[in-house]
């Protein structure tokens, strides 16, 4: 009999019955992997032997509300936990290699050791020697975290089961190993399995469990992808490597806000909390020049200004480029839409690049009208006025939209000494911060009104 094989797609998950070079559920090329795990045995049919038990709703009241958390003290990771972290919860930081994961967890469960939890330390990429002359480098050797570094699953647990802690971190997911799955470590069946017993595991003891994940664009080894759907809460180291600056973002949380941010540094001593975000990404800005706009954005629940810079150029090329860094390509390329149909601002032969300075990823809409000046701006080779904010929506017509916490926004930019602002109408009610509001109607109109074109 033919053997039963299974494939699985290392980024979404997904399974199929072939192999082929492009995911039919995601699109990601290159990641379908056969996966041992999912080969199916002798199929069992019919109704179980037990009876799954249901309650009902009504009497959950009486147990407790809300699992109780426990504060790092770091306020930048706290917030992007929401308010700390959960008891018994799993999580799942992803992030490039070398971005500063193990950095981050190593200081988090010291953080945490001294706030009172048992905290275990499981390294399946380093020796225990090398994860504490880290500890050393970053002034932590003396905290009361238990380190192991193991890669089978089944010591893991028996690790765990002895040392009872309230955190355990697992460094990394892909380098663990279940002997119950028959393929290598870093696989998806393996990944997966490991994750779930992990998971379950915490579950059953009111532990929380923090793993790590690569996260590869090639899929050479399976993205933590497949582990998203399993933990409570999902967050994102983000950075460019030649900036300093890190990021760590709630992209799922069971337990607070998703889309939170925590800004980080990284520096000799390992990474230091970025309070005033916004200060720090303004800090390199010069004179205004053509191309430049602050945009005053939102993160989660907090306000960030932060510089967008727009070059246009002709182009030599037949067909012209078109560069984004920190920004949605797509998105820019309806932007520009609109200017050429609704605003007579045309971008044929013209090379356009854009950049969100200081290694920000920005995701939200409220960035299009900060990005169509940009744009206008580096075209028309003229400067904004340097005391203004820009922000709001552009939709296909070319109409402008409110966007949300406009309020937040504008007190932002008001600390920071802005004294103006260029957005859509307000909100009914909008404290206005004591900025001057020049509110636009639409793009045609803030194209005529800021640039007079
Ligand atoms: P690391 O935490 O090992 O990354 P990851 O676990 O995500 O692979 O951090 C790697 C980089 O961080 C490495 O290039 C060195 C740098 N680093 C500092 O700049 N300062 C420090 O105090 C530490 C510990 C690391
Ligand atoms: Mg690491």
């Amino acid at each position: 009999m033919a053997k039963d094989l299974t494939f699985t797609c290392s980024d979404c998950g997904a399974a199929s019955a072939k192999w082929s070079g492009r995911c039919d559920a995601c699109g990601a090329w290159n990641s379908i992997v056969e996966d041992a795990g999912l080969s199916s045995g002798p199929k069992k049919q019919g109704l179980g032997k037990h009876r799954g038990k249901s309650i009902p709703l009504t009497d959950l009241a009486t147990q407790e509300a809300e699992p109780p958390r426990t504060q790092s003290g770091v306020t930048e990771l706290d917030r992007v936990l929401g308010g700390g972290l959960t008891k018994g919860s799993a999580l799942l930081v992803g992030g490039d290699p070398g971005i500063g994961k193990s950095t981050l967890l190593l200081q988090a469960a010291a953080r945490f050791a001294r706030n009172g939890l048992r905290v275990v330390y499981i390294s399946g990429e380093e020796s225990n020697a090398q994860v504490q002359m880290r500890a050393r480098r970053l002034g932590l050797e003396k905290s009361p975290v238990r380190l192991a570094a193991e890669t089978n699953l089944r010591d893991i647990l028996t690790t765990l089961d002895q040392d009872t802690p309230d955190l355990c971190v697992i460094d990394s997911i892909q380098t663990m190993w279940s002997d119950t799955v028959e393929s290598a470590p870093g696989s998806v069946s393996q990944v997966r399995s490991c994750a779930h017993e992990l998971t379950t595991f915490a579950k059953k003891r009111g532990m929380s469990v923090v793993m790590v994940g690569h996260v590869t664009k090639e899929g050479a080894i399976a993205g933590p992808r497949v582990v998203e759907h399993m933990v409570d809460t999902v967050l994102y180291f983000e950075g460019e490597r030649g900036h300093q600056f890190r990021i760590l973002r709630s992209v799922k949380n069971r337990f607070g806000p998703a889309d939170e941010i925590g800004v980080f540094e990284m520096t000799g001593k390992g990474l230091a909390e970025v309070k005033n975000p916004s200060a720090l990404f303004l800090s390199e800005r010069g004179e205004p020049a053509p191309g430049s706009v602050v945009f005053a954005g939102v993160e989660g629940t907090r306000p960030v200004l932060c510089e967008i810079q727009a070059l246009v150029a002709p182009s030599p090329h037949s067909q012209p480029r078109r560069s984004v860094v920190g920004w949605d390509g797509g998105r820019l390329a309806m932007i520009m839409a609109v200017l050429e149909s609704r605003c007579d601002v045309p971008f044929t032969g013209l090379d356009v690049y854009l950049n969100v300075a200081g290694g920000l990823r920005i995701n939200e809409p409220a960035a299009d009208l900060a990005v169509a000046a940009a744009l206008v701006s580096a075209r028309e080779d003229a400067a904004l006025p340097k005391e203004a904010v820009i922000f709001g929506e552009i939709s296909l017509s070319g109409a402008l939209r409110p966007v949300i916490q406009t309020e937040n926004r504008l007190k932002e930019a008001q600390k920071l000494g802005f004294t103006s602002a260029i957005m859509p109408r307000a909100p009914k009610g909008t404290q206005g911060a004591g900025m001057d509001l020049r509110e636009m109607q639409d793009l045609a109109g803030f194209v005529e009104q800021v640039f007079g074109a």
